[in-house]
């Protein structure tokens, strides 16, 4: 079978094709020395968009240099490297990092500062793309104006894969009108531990749901944009064990906030261990994801950036993934010993592409030393440039690298927050309710907590900062207490006030509660920190005295410890990060639309015995009020049976 000659074909058709053209266009014959520079006819077969894409890498890498190979393998961050220094360089990828952009933060921006990256790309003598990648991690949401869905947890309580897969797509066509097609995304960590600063950003404990969400999500990014785009190359992160390890095994410390979960260490009989976090990889890699990402964290004390076992025996050889591994965010920088055995042992151990923000020139320096003295081989270098070559062939990224601007009048647009809206009221996760929910129009309402109104804190981190934002000023959307207003419509008299001491009375009050924005081990907390704070329980205690029903709505990207309030409301809902489209929370609180998401992770009863997933099943079932798979209708009927119901 040869690959047939569209640029369309779907990554998958082409790792397909791979054996097959390896018996066809042999690659096991081509010499190690580097090719001397030579002007590329215009009918270089390379450029051929009919060739199979095999053929296409085997003629191209044929006539690199050790620097263009180098360069490919490099990433640079947009704030350090220029477009010159991507032409001079050779540079495969720039990225933006958490809240990196260009200012103003408009779409129309992001297209020209990133097609002037791809200019300066396509000047260089072979004229490869570059790649440039983003964490688009719930919509395009580094970008002002963008769709912000709810983060993963909240998707993985919506437990919808035609939901999953168009949210894909939405976020597809937000990216690819600012001329991004490499999204970091999706994480695909089997959370444990919901103390973890990371837990919001995965698809929950249960590794089947985290396979089957991640990979109807990776559907939807990589399914076709328009005729002239190039497809999204998705990337299945951090391979492996994170949301697995062990707490206070991190060495890592940010803004002088010391991690205890994030990038620390995974520790147990490895095959039991690959047994749990692994089945997501190969679904995502069966669905054909083209890049992984190496993790932070380590794997018995093993850094994965260096771990050859996992990174070339596991991912590479066990499971045949034929795409390109990225490395984490100056992740190599982690490793023991000095920059050049980093890089070295980065390189050996199977990482394909080099996150180096900052520090891409020494980075290219370093590593074509090692080439030279024969520390890296050059067949590794080689497989490097193939993996990350096939990935830009396949996705149509040569013929295509341009920012499309006619998506530009949809970015943000109506079709695309009823996605995100639908999503909000699909996740919304009833946990108690005595009579409180659905809310009947025409009634009074006051409303309580400093997470009623704020679109930074109910988007969570990496919208628009890495850390997230507060308030009301930048991001595009509707706040959870204006959706109510805007649902309850003119008959539902709807009075705020942060601290709930509001005057007079009213049927129904409802407190927001929850956890302001972090990302990373920055979010990293001890259970007992996940308790409500005073003032949240004192608005509870004032609205309490002064309405007849009582909600909470938990606005958080993790379970927080209710033990203290649960008597003292009449219903509780999760509302998870909803992120910009409010309005869908007020669609299943007025009962325009039924409850239907459940718990992707156990809720601990209280911060006294709390187990991590992983602990014996009796053992973790005692320690939990709700149990993955737990939630209900409004009739106080469980939506499915949970993993603690007997
Ligand atoms: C995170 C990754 C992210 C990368 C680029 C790292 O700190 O761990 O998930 O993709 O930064 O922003
Ligand atoms: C970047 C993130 C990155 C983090 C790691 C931040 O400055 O914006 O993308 O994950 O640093 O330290």
């Amino acid at each position: 079978m040869r690959l047939a000659g569209s640029i369309h074909c779907s990554f998958a058709a082409v790792l397909l094709c791979i054996a097959a053209c390896d018996a066809g266009v042999s690659h096991a014959a081509k010499p190690a020395s580097a090719p001397t520079p030579a002007p590329v006819p215009k009918n270089a077969r390379y450029k051929d968009a009919s060739q199979p894409v095999e053929a296409r890498v085997e003629d191209l890498l044929a006539r690199m240099t050790l620097a263009e190979k180098i360069g490919q393998m490099t990433q640079a961050e947009r704030a350090e490297a220029r477009p010159g220094d991507v032409t001079a360089l050779m540079l495969g990828s720039v990225l933006s990092g958490g809240g990196s952009g260009p200012s103003p933060n408009k779409p129309e921006s992001w297209a020209s500062m990133i097609d002037a990256y791809q200019d300066a790309a396509t000047a260089t003598r072979l004229g490869i793309p570059v790649i440039y990648g983003i964490d688009a991690v719930h919509g395009h949401q580094s970008v002002i104006g963008a769709t912000v869905f709810p983060q993963m947890i909240g998707l993985a309580a919506a437990g919808d894969a035609d939901l999953m897969k168009r949210i894909g797509e939405v976020t597809a066509r937000e990216m690819a009108a600012t001329g991004i097609y490499w999204n970091f995304s999706p994480m695909v960590a089997v959370t444990q531990d919901i103390r973890w600063g990371r837990a919001a950003e995965s698809l929950g404990e249960d590794a089947a749901t985290v396979g089957t969400l991640a990979t109807a999500y990776v559907g939807g990014l990589m399914a076709p944009i328009a005729p002239d785009s190039a497809q999204i190359l998705p990337t299945a992160k951090h391979f492996i064990g994170d949301g697995g390890t062990a707490w206070g095994s991190s060495r890592q410390s940010i803004m002088g906030v010391q991690y205890r979960l994030d990038q620390g260490d995974a520790q147990g009989d490895s095959e039991a261990l690959l047994a749990r976090y692994l089945p997501p990889y190969k679904a995502l890699i069966d669905a054909g994801t083209g890049s992984v990402m190496a993790s932070f964290s380590s794997w018995n004390g093993d850094k994965l950036h260096g771990n050859n076992a996992l990174l070339t025996g596991v991912l590479k050889e066990r499971l045949g993934f034929k795409g390109f591994v990225i490395s984490d965010w100056d992740g190599i920088q982690q490793l023991p010993g000095s920059f050049e055995q980093q890089v070295t042992t980065a390189i050996n151990a199977g990482v394909d592409m080099a996150m180096v923000p900052k520090d891409y020139r020494a980075f290219v320096r370093v590593l074509t030393d090692a080439v030279n003295k024969g520390s890296v081989p050059q067949a590794r270098i080689d497989d490097a440039v193939r993996r990350i070559l096939r990935a830009k062939f396949a996705m149509g990224l040569f013929e295509h690298p341009r920012a499309l601007r006619s998506l530009q009048a949809e970015f943000g647009g109506a079709a695309h927050r009823a996605v995100a809206r639908e999503a909000v009221a699909k996740s919304a996760t009833l946990l108690k309710n005595a009579g409180a929910l659905p809310l009947a129009r025409g009634k009074s309402i006051f409303v309580a907590g400093e997470f009623a109104d704020n679109l930074g804190f109910q988007s969570g981190g990496w919208t628009l900062q890495w850390q997230g934002v507060s308030g009301n000023g930048e991001i595009a959307g509707t706040t959870l207490l204006e959706g109510i207003k805007q649902v309850g419509g003119a008959t539902t008299a709807v009075s705020f006030k942060e601290d709930g001491k509001l005057d007079g009375r009213a049927d129904v009050g409802i407190v927001f509660v929850g956890e302001p924005p972090y990302a990373e081990g920055v979010g990293d907390r001890d259970i007992d920190e996940l308790a409500l704070d005073r003032r949240e329980v004192s608005a509870i205690d004032a609205m309490r005295s002064r309405v007849d029903k009582l909600v909470l709505v938990v606005v958080a990207g993790r379970p927080q410890l209710l033990d203290k309030v649960i008597d003292k409301v009449d219903a509780v809902v999760m509302a998870w990060l909803p992120g910009s489209e409010g309005a869908g929370l007020a669609d299943v609180l007025l009962g325009d639309k039924p409850f239907t998401g459940r718990l992707p992770v156990g809720w601990p009863a209280s911060a006294a015995g709390y187990q991590r997933a992983d602990a014996p099943l009796d053992m973790r079932c005692t320690s939990l009020v709700w149990a993955l798979g737990d939630g209900m209708d409004v009739s106080g009927k469980a939506l499915g049976p949970g993993r603690c119901t007997r």
